[in-house]
């Protein structure tokens, strides 16, 4: 059982691997707190870049001879697998730790596994410590891992009887500032943001994080099957890294003009005339993008729940009726209430005049 020193030194290693989100892709974001035998902290350290140490390592070196005897904490099991880097259980062994606590346990079917190397080489292991707390730093990645395609997360913002424009169009400011600021924090937690091409000829969003502080900025992918982002549009300013996926029988002329911007142009096959969105998300997955945040609007949003692919629905809702006006939704394929696409709720929280709701599918999905 984890002592009270050791859960405050996993809420820490939670918080500082917080900071490697999105920096240290498709490494996923832990941290890593090492204790000395008389339980004070020796040492911190989070995963950073690719082919940089993991966060363990990073921490153990802080530590130094520190470690000896000493208990690791960090936020996901330690790999036993050589990648860009060396096993971390070695260098673990190395330090002389006696023991190791970590929240959750690596999906990966060669980096997983390390607890169990760790036990071998006679160290006391606890598994599962904080496992929900440090889920919410991890689990879209641990998610991405085991079904091999990026984490989606669908954000939308709806009056109260769930239209996102009214009846005229006019859709500006449905929701208030605190939601605002609220969503730029989501866009800062998230690899990427998401749109289709509907949105950037209606709205010309920049899509950066500007009203809350950030060190780094999501890269921006917009959807665009026939190639009509205006090459103009703010998404392809130099503010954050720009992909477009555009569909393989897209017309030349225009996929070229996109390949004179700064975004990096994509193709994917094309299904009834759209992206498949599937094969989108291999396309990012592919480019290390782990945690999506699919901003809309509905036609796209729509596609990606008619395929199953949506992982966490955040909604903002006004206190708002607007009666006639835009739905949230096109068809996803549920005729009937018995095929609606079942959600649990997580968390319903008051933000600023709005409300915001996270929900999952209640089904796990494959
Ligand atoms: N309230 C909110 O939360 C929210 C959020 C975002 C947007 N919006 C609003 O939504 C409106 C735009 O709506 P929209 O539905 O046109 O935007 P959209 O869903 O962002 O874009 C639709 C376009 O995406 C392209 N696309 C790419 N892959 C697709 C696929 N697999 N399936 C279907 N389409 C695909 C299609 O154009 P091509 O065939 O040319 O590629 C399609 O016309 C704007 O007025 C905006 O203000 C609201």
């Amino acid at each position: 059982v984890a002592i009270q020193t050791e859960l405050d030194a996993m809420r820490r290693a939670i918080a500082v691997g917080r900071d490697a989100v999105g920096v240290s892709n498709p490494n996923p974001p832990v941290g890593a707190v090492v204790l000395d035998a008389t339980g004070t902290v020796v040492g911190t350290g989070a995963t950073r870049m690719v082919g940089a140490a993991h966060a363990e390592v990073v921490a153990l070196a802080a530590a130094g001879s520190a470690a000896r005897g000493g208990t690791l904490v960090t936020s996901l099991e330690p790999c036993r697998h050589t990648g860009r880097t060396g096993p971390c259980t070695d260098v673990i062994a190395a330090a002389g730790v006696q023991r190791v606590v970590y929240a959750l346990q690596d999906p990966g079917v060669t980096a997983g596994g390390g607890g169990d190397v760790l036990r071998g080489l006679g160290i006391d292991v606890e598994a599962g410590v904080l496992a929900a707390e440090a889920a919410v730093v991890l689990g879209p990645w641990v998610t991405a891992e085991m079904r091999g395609r990026p984490h989606l997360t669908w954000k939308y913002a709806a009056s109260l009887d769930g239209r996102t424009a009214a009846a005229d169009g006019s859709s500006r400011w449905i929701t208030g500032d605190e939601a605002r600021r609220d969503v730029h924090a989501q866009r800062l937690a998230a690899d990427a943001v998401l749109v289709g091409s509907g949105t950037v000829v209606a709205d010309d969003p920049a899509l950066t994080v500007r009203a809350v502080a950030a060190a780094r900025q999501p890269i921006r992918v917009v959807l665009d099957t026939s190639a009509r982002t205006p090459i103009d549009a703010a998404v392809l300013d130099d503010a954050a890294p720009t992909i477009v996926i555009v569909g393989t029988d897209a017309d030349a002329d225009r996929v070229k003009a996109l390949r004179g911007t700064r975004a990096e142009v994509v193709e994917c096959p094309v299904v009834d005339g759209h992206l498949d969105p599937a094969r989108a998300l291999d396309e990012l997955f592919a480019r290390d993008q782990r945690r999506l945040l699919l901003e809309g609007g509905r036609t796209v949003a729509s596609a990606f729940l008619r395929q199953r692919l949506v992982d966490r629905v955040v909604a903002y809702l006004a206190p708002k009726l607007v009666g006639a006006g835009v739905p949230v939704l096109d068809d996803i394929g549920a005729a009937g209430i018995d095929d609606a696409l079942r959600l649990t709720t997580i968390e319903v929280t008051p933000v600023g005049e709005d409300i915001r709701i996270v929900a999952e599918p209640t089904e796990s999905g494959g």
